[in-house]
């Protein structure tokens, strides 16, 4: 609350005087949807709204002709696609967010679309100049690429050391503690839940599940059974509760495999910067990474990056179309400005950019006081924790076989290096770590549907799976059918 107060003030001021915009890192997560329950799940009204509120946001800022903090060079109506690089997991609520986001970002161009044919002829493009702009999916590649990447696309294993991480903390105090100081809240929502949770599953074990459910119901059903249990102090546990399970599950400073997913998310960042770093002065380079997912790699990513030492609020799940972004600035006049003049600043929204009176806030990383730090610095406070290759994946997560045979101790060829270093150009091409990204996304999303299942005793009926999937819904890259 503080923290939104204090930072209210300047939702699209202008970038600092002399400042130019080299390109942009966007994380996202979906908008507002119906409940998983009753499958398929949808993005709703409300969440397109969000998203694409978003996406207008973003252009004002960074894309219009008009944009407060222009990028340099990006094409202001005509998306130019080599400028972008936007991807999702195969999720159709996370799919749609990105088409509804990109559609903000450069809506139908009308007559700017126009096009002279050799005779002279002036054609307009269908839909009032829509644009048509790739969310690269990651498939489940179930047509058989015989590339070493589509093994992990199958998402049939995961990151062993990051499985045994969050296990773990089913096993911690914390966790326990919690799970018996609850007991009486949980049973007490019964008369509220019993459709859909059997009385040994109301509890702790289940927050984020029974958060969830209710937290959709409270948006979209004005007839919620035993509504009058849901005062405002209930909601409110039920949010936090759910936020302190998530966190616990997806970092632990003293086991930082638990956040793989983050740190795979840096490397990202990191490499998606740097490409547009090196290309700055081509008109056809990359100007904006974005990528949608989930909340739970918020969370470990900003466990990793030390935000929490800015405000707890970085515990907490962050709201459905939630964004932040990276930016890539510099006051030199150079073309191609030199890596020592160019320097990053950390944004986010707590919710749709376009909805919250604030909008983008910088705040500090790495547990620093500015919010703006040289690329150098920036680049080697991510490497301490990116993970940004094959072989820097598998040694991380102590995983040996499969995918990662070939990069065990021993086997020919085995890459050399730092597990904890693949901030760096470690080799891989953007596009190849994004499928890393997504893919440890999926495995590790996968591997919390089982422990959850497990360990929750979900009954797998049909409802009651569809329902346990909902349960970590934007975790979930594999949800929807
Ligand atoms: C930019 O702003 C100027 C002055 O306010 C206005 O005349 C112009 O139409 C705007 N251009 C676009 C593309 O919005
Ligand atoms: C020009 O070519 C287009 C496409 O072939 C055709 O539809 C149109 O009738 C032509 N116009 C003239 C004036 O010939
Ligand atoms: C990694 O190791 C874990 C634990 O041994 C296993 O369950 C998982 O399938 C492995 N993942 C890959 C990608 O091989
Ligand atoms: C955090 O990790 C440490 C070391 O693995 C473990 O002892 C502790 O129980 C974990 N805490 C939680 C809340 O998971
Ligand atoms: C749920 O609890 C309410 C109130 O105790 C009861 O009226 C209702 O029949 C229960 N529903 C189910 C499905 O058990
Ligand atoms: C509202 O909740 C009730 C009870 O769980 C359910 O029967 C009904 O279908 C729900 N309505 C909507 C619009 O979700
Ligand atoms: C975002 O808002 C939610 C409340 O809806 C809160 O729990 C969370 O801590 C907030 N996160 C940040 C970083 O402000
Ligand atoms: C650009 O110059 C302004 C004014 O001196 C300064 O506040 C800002 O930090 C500089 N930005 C960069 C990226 O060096
Ligand atoms: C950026 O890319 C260049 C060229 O590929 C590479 O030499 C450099 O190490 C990269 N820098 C970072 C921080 O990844």
């Amino acid at each position: 609350m503080a923290l939104t107060a204090a930072l209210a003030l300047a939702a699209l001021l202008p970038a600092a005087a002399g400042e130019t915009v080299l390109g942009v890192y966007i994380f996202h997560r979906h908008g507002d949807r119906t409940a998983k329950e009753w499958p398929p799940t949808a993005l709703t009204a409300l969440g397109t709204e969000q998203v694409l509120s978003s996406g207008t946001y973003y252009r004002n800022r960074y894309i219009g002709a008009n944009a407060s903090s222009p990028i340099a060079g990006v094409s202001h109506d005509l998306a130019v696609l080599s400028q972008l690089s936007v991807s999702a997991p195969v999720d159709s609520v996370l799919q749609n967010s990105a088409q509804a986001f990109l559609q903000g970002l450069y809506p139908p161009a009308g007559s700017v679309a126009t096009q002279k044919l050799a005779n002279g002829t002036d054609t307009n493009p269908p839909l009032g100049g829509y644009q048509y702009i790739p969310v690269n999916a990651v498939t489940s590649a179930a047509s058989g690429s015989s590339s070493e990447n589509s093994v992990w696309l199958q998402g049939t294993s995961g990151c062993g050391n990051a499985m045994i991480s969050s296990n773990e903390y089913y096993t911690s105090t914390e966790y326990l503690d919690t799970l018996a100081s609850t007991a009486d809240f949980y049973k007490s929502l019964e008369p509220v839940i019993n459709g859909t949770f059997t009385e040994a599953q109301a509890s702790f074990k289940n927050a984020y599940a029974i958060y969830d459910l209710i937290h959709v119901a409270t948006i979209h059903n004005s007839t919620i059974p035993s509504s009058s249990l849901l005062t405002p102090e209930t909601l409110h546990q039920l949010q936090t509760r759910a936020d302190q399970h998530e966190w616990g599950l997806a970092y632990n400073s003293s086991s930082p495999i638990r956040a793989v997913s983050g740190a795979v998310l840096a490397a990202q960042i990191v490499q998606s910067l740097n490409s547009t770093l090196q290309t700055a002065s081509a008109a056809s380079g990359l100007k904006l990474g974005i990528q949608f997912g989930a909340y739970g790699t918020f969370m470990s990513f900003f466990g990793l990056a030390q935000l929490p030492a800015v405000s707890a609020d970085f515990t907490g799940m962050v709201d459905y179309a939630s964004s932040f972004a990276v930016e890539l600035v510099t006051n030199s006049t150079a073309a191609r400005p030199a890596a020592a003049d160019v320097a990053v600043r950390f944004l986010f929204s707590n919710g749709s950019a376009g909805l919250n009176a604030a909008g983008l806030q910088p705040f500090p990383l790495f547990g620093r006081r500015e919010t703006l730090l040289p690329w150098d610095t920036f680049a080697s406070e991510m490497g301490k924790f990116a993970i940004g290759d094959t072989g820097a994946w598998c040694r991380a997560c102590g995983n040996t076989t499969g995918v990662c045979a070939d990069y065990a101790a021993g086997a020919a060829g085995a890459a050399g290096g730092d597990a904890g270093n693949g901030g760096g150009d470690g080799g891989v091409s953007r596009p190849v770590a994004g499928v890393i990204g997504a893919v440890v996304t999926l495995v590790v999303v996968l591997a919390l549907e089982g422990l959850l299942m497990a360990v929750a005793g979900l009954r797998l009926t049909k409802k009651k799976a569809a329902f346990s999937t909902e349960a970590q819904a934007d975790k979930l890259s594999t949800s929807s059918k």
